[in-house]
């Protein structure tokens, strides 16, 4: 990477289109799931080579418990293989994992998956890979106002005090969020941290994703002008 640009420091990214990308080649949908997979490990690493500070995957939402109960339970069990294997090249990158999301109704193998992994990259400080793992936006903002009741507090809550209860307290807002699949929405992703990103939508499915394009996306990012409401 010869050619300037600012990198965002908080990336985020809707990876859609797993199931579409299968069903164009008549494979299973777990298929595009797998290739998804793959693309997640080139763009992590890619991320971290431009030095982006944090990097934040939409990997299963409150919705997506909706989908069968074979897709749910393959997704978990992929998920499961997928960061087992990748402890290593997260630790040779200096990256910490970290989840997002509310974990108690995940199975247990999971959660032992989860905590294994970011007790193993917990001293890296390169990047911060979020996945956001049973995630949804309106939940998370609602279990905010429901930790800061519970806390009884008096004083009162400021846009930024409310920060440090959703499930990304201390980290900064994403400076970018990339939709792959054609769908034009966030879908409950980061309902409160989203306010200011500037948003990136690409027909391309996820499991056809390049760095090439990813990197298209991030120079373009580094010619929009963002204004967080002031004039020019
Ligand atoms: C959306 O495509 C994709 C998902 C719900 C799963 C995303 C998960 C991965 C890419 C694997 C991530 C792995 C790790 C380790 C983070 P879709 O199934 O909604 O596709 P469709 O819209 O074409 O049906």
């Amino acid at each position: 990477m010869n050619e300037k640009f600012s990198v965002p420091v908080h990336t985020a990214i809707i990876m859609d289109g797993n199931g579409r990308w299968a069903k164009k080649r008549g494979l299973k949908r777990t298929e595009g799931h797998k290739k998804g997979v793959e693309i997640v490990r080139r763009i992590v690493k890619a991320s971290a080579d431009y030095g982006m500070k944090f990097l934040t995957l939409y990997a299963f939402s409150t919705e997506n418990w909706r989908r069968s109960k074979e897709e749910v339970n393959f997704l978990f069990h992929l998920f499961v293989t997928a960061i087992n294997e990748y402890i290593p090249e997260l630790k040779e990158n200096k990256i910490k994992i970290n989840f997002i999301g509310d974990p108690s109704p995940l199975p247990d193998f999971v959660k032992r998956s989860i905590q294994h992994a970011f007790n193993e990259t917990a001293g890296n400080d390169r990047m911060i890979l979020n996945i956001a793992l049973d995630y949804g936006g309106r939940r998370e903002i609602v279990q905010a106002v429901n930790k800061i009741l519970s806390l009884g507090k008096k004083a009162k809550i400021t846009e930024e005090t409310f920060k440090n209860f959703l499930y990304t307290a201390g980290q900064p807002d994403p400076d970018l969020i990339i939709r792959t699949g054609g769908e034009k929405r966030l879908s409950n992703f980061l309902l409160y941290q989203s306010a200011y990103s500037e948003l990136f939508f690409t027909d391309t499915l996820w499991p056809d994703f390049t760095e090439k394009e990813y990197l298209e996306i991030l120079k373009d990012y580094s010619k929009r002008e963002r204004r967080f409401g002031k004039a020019t």
